[in-house]
Formats: C-alpha cells, structure tokens, sequence
C-alpha cells in the first residue's frame, strides 16, 4: 500500500485528527458487518429486532438477539485496526475517535476517549426509571426478559435503534471535533446511515484533509481527498508506524 506524500506529511503536521470509524473496523475481529453479504441485515430483519416497538411487542426475542451478540463480542478480541487507533490517539494534542459501533472494542483496545454515537450493548437500561442493570444479570436471564430489579420495567439495550435521536453529548462532541479537524479518517463504514454519515462531509466543508479506509468505495468515497482500499487492520498500523516515525524525524 503507497499513501500519499501529502496524507503523510498531513499526518505528521496535524494538531487536530477526528476519525469516524463503522463496523468495518471490527471486521477482522470476526465480528458481522451490517451490510456486506453476510452482514447483519442480510440474516436478520432490522424491523424486528432494531426498534422500539419491536421490543415493545418482543422483548424477549430482542433481547436474545442482543445476548447472541453481545456473546460474540465478548469472544472476540480488538484487531490491529483498534490498536493503531489507540495508538494514534497518544500522538496528537487533539484527537477524537467517533464510533458508530456498539462493540466496546475501542475502548477494549485501549482509546481513553471514545465517542459511541448508536451507544454500546455491553451495557442495559430500565426503560421505565432509567437505572443501569448489570451486564452479568442480563447475561444471565435464560429467556431474554431482564426487569428492573428498582421498578420492575423492562430493560433494553443501551443502543440507538431505528427512529431514535443520537446521544445528544456525543452529537455535539462529535460535530465539534468534525468542523475543526485538519486530518479526517472515515474508517469502515459505509456511510449511509445519518446523521453519521454526515460527519466526513462535516469535516470536508470545513477544509479537513478527508481519507478514507475501507475495502471498497463508500457512499463517501466521493467527498473523500484520498481513498485507501485494503482491510483496516493491514492499513492503519503502517499509516500510524510512519506517522510516528515522521514526527520523530520532525523533532530531530
Ligand atoms: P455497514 O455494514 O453498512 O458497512 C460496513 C463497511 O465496512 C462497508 O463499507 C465495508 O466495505 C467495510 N469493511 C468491511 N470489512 C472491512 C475491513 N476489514 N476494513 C475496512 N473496511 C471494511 O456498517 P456501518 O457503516 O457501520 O446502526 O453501518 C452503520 C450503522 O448501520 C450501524 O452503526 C448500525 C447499522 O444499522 C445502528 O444500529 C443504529
């Protein structure tokens, strides 16, 4: 893989980096996409398994279905993609990691600084009084149905569904580190859902260098200043071995 000078010297020079990564990133921790062939929504039916009114109608299906994936996650491991990312972070006075996954392996992996945009299933809620529930009591549940041990309501993932609003916190911090960021990485998404789709283009309007990882061209490819195509894992840690490398070179 040849990167260009400019995407070099770019990650040398930046103060500001945001990146955005999607479930491509988690790919090679054996962990389904959505959207590929074999991704999630080719095997399951988001109506009925990524609403609230599905849960509403089933919450024990629902929530067994977060169980099979949060069981996966679990099993899984961080890939060389989420090490380099937390890598990277220590290298710049301003770096911000956006992530639409519910996985947790970016914090798993060491990022201080993660913002989970459609939330994170590793943790549950009550949908009546809010109160968290331990992630080992709905573990645990063998039919799927979790009640609050405060008020008895149900509890439910603590993941954005269909038709929800996006953790307003983490909008903004988003939005933010997007319009001032100088050095922008779209990683394994492939940019079709907003509003997080939008953030790369964010950032291009704002006059952000706007790179893209991903195995094949996005629905943001086009906004893109450089597209690299190849599997994150490979990718990254070589941008991120050079990056630092440069900024050892700089300071000699
Ligand atoms: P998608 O399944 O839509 O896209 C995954 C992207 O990752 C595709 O563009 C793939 O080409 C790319 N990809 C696959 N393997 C890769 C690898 N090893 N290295 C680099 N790229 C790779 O998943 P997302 O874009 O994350 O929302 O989907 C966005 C949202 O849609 C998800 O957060 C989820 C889903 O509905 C909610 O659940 C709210």
């Amino acid at each position: 893989m040849r990167f260009s000078e400019e995407l070099l010297d770019r990650l040398a020079s930046a103060t500001r980096v945001a990146v955005l990564t999607g479930s491509g990133v988690s790919a090679e921790s054996g962990i389904a996409t959505f959207r590929d062939p074999n991704g999630l929504w080719a095997r399951f039916r988001p109506e009925e398994l990524a609403r609230v009114d599905a849960f509403l109608a089933n919450p024990e299906r629902v929530q067994g279905w977060y169980t099979y994936r949060r069981d996966i996650v679990h099993r899984a491991e961080p890939n060389p993609a989420h090490r380099a990312l937390a890598l990277m972070e220590t290298l710049y006075e301003h770096f911000t990691l956006v992530t639409q996954n519910v996985d947790d392996l970016h914090r798993r992996a060491g990022s201080g600084q993660v913002i989970e945009l459609h939330g994170n299933l590793t943790r549950n809620f009550c949908i009546t009084c809010g109160k968290a529930a331990a992630p080992d009591r709905v573990d645990a549940a063998p039919d799927g149905l979790v009640r609050c041990d405060d008020c008895g309501g149900l509890v439910r993932p603590d993941v954005v569904w269909f038709g929800e609003t996006l953790p307003p916190d983490a909008v903004e911090k988003a939005w933010t580190a997007a319009s001032e960021a100088e050095l922008f990485l779209s990683i394994g998404t492939s940019a079709v859902v907003y509003p997080a789709a939008e953030l790369p283009l964010v950032a291009a309007r704002a006059g952000a260098y706007v790179v893209e990882v991903n195995i094949e061209p996005s629905a943001m490819s086009e906004a893109a200043d450089e597209v690299l195509i190849g599997p994150a894992g490979s990718i990254l840690p070589v941008l991120v071995d050079i990056a630092r490398e440069r900024m050892e070179d700089m300071k000699t």
